[in-house]
């Protein structure tokens, strides 16, 4: 029996404009993806232990059917085709939500390799296992998906993304993710954002430049952990995120319940936007003050640390 575990991940500044080559920065966070294989003759079986939403019961059969956990065995479908694996028990645990923008899928077939590469003494390498989980991603998400998801989950820290991936060494930041419960449609929000960047280039362009400029400046104030000018970095980039129409109600409530009643340092939507989740800094409040704003806005909130360790073999399944 061999497990693996694989972080999830959230976008600090760039979202979007990271599209047309502009600088954006994520990191990995740490809330895991657990995959367990074990040799089991005869059979080819995945089980997941995910959480349930978009759920359905088929009230002749009895069975119940998740549109979310059908999503992610897709991901390990293609991770056992990939090695022609047989007879083989693969079981998925997660503290991640699926399709919130935090690299749930990223997190599984990353998991997946290294586990199946470990159990099947296959010896891949990190870059290995990068480069193969992120086009299984995309053969399943139907040629879609930056590698900027696969390789946080795989090196896990920081990394700087423009048009090349380069790895940070930043210190770890506590900060709190606050999630809408609205799953989010990555494909859609992006192709509203390059759309209107066709049709207004000369208003979408510097918006653009002024968020790479943001990623920029991050760096050496993450380095020196100044949250008070972080803080003010995440809320210059959430405006400038609204500007380009990836906002919601959802997530502005939550935006301003985490600046509000939460204290926080800062606050924006992190990903596609449109659904999906924020991040707050906490303030001199703490994380606590921040996790009840969240909740009492509606959200689920998860308090996670920034910069967290990439891909990992364990002990324990
Ligand atoms: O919400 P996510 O994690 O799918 O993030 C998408 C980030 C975008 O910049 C909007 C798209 C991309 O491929 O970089």
């Amino acid at each position: 029996m061999t497990t693996a575990s694989a972080p999830g991940k959230i976008i600090l500044f760039g979202e979007h404009a990271v599209v047309s080559g502009i600088t954006a920065l994520g990191c990995a966070i740490d809330l895991r993806t657990k995959v367990t294989v074990q040799d089991m003759p005869g059979s080819v079986l995945i089980k997941t232990a995910l959480p349930l939403q978009g759920f359905s019961l088929d009230l002749l059969s009895g069975r119940l059917e998740s549109d979310q956990a059908a999503h992610a065995t897709r991901y390990i479908s293609a991770a056992i085709m990939e090695f022609e694996v047989r007879d083989i028990q693969v079981c998925i645990d997660s503290s991640l939500p699926l399709a919130a923008g935090l690299g749930s899928s990223a997190a599984i077939v990353v998991a997946t390799v290294a586990a199946l590469s470990e159990h099947l003494g296959l010896g891949l390498s990190r870059k290995e296992i990068a480069a193969t989980s992120h086009r299984l991603e995309k053969k399943v998400q139907h040629g879609m998906g930056s590698p900027m998801d696969t390789a946080l989950a795989t090196y896990g820290g920081y990394l700087r993304v423009s048009q090349e991936i380069q790895p940070l060494d930043l210190p770890s930041l506590e900060m709190v993710v606050g999630y809408t419960k609205m799953p989010h449609d990555t494909r859609s929000e992006v192709e509203k954002v390059q759309e209107l960047r066709k049709r207004c280039f000369d208003l979408v362009d510097p918006i653009f430049q002024a968020i790479g400029a943001i990623s920029e400046r991050a760096v050496p104030l993450i380095r020196e952990r100044n949250g008070q000018e972080l803080g003010e970095l995440m809320n210059i980039n959430h405006g400038l995120l609204e500007a380009l129409g990836v906002g919601s109600r959802e997530l502005c409530e939550l935006v301003y319940a985490a600046r509000g009643a939460g204290g926080a340092r800062g606050a924006k939507l992190t990903g596609a936007g449109g659904g999906g989740c924020m991040i707050a800094l906490p303030g001199s409040s703490g994380v606590d003050a921040l996790m009840v704003a969240l909740r009492q806005a509606k959200g689920a909130a998860f308090n996670v640390t920034a910069g967290s360790p990439g891909v990992r073999l364990e002990d324990e399944p």
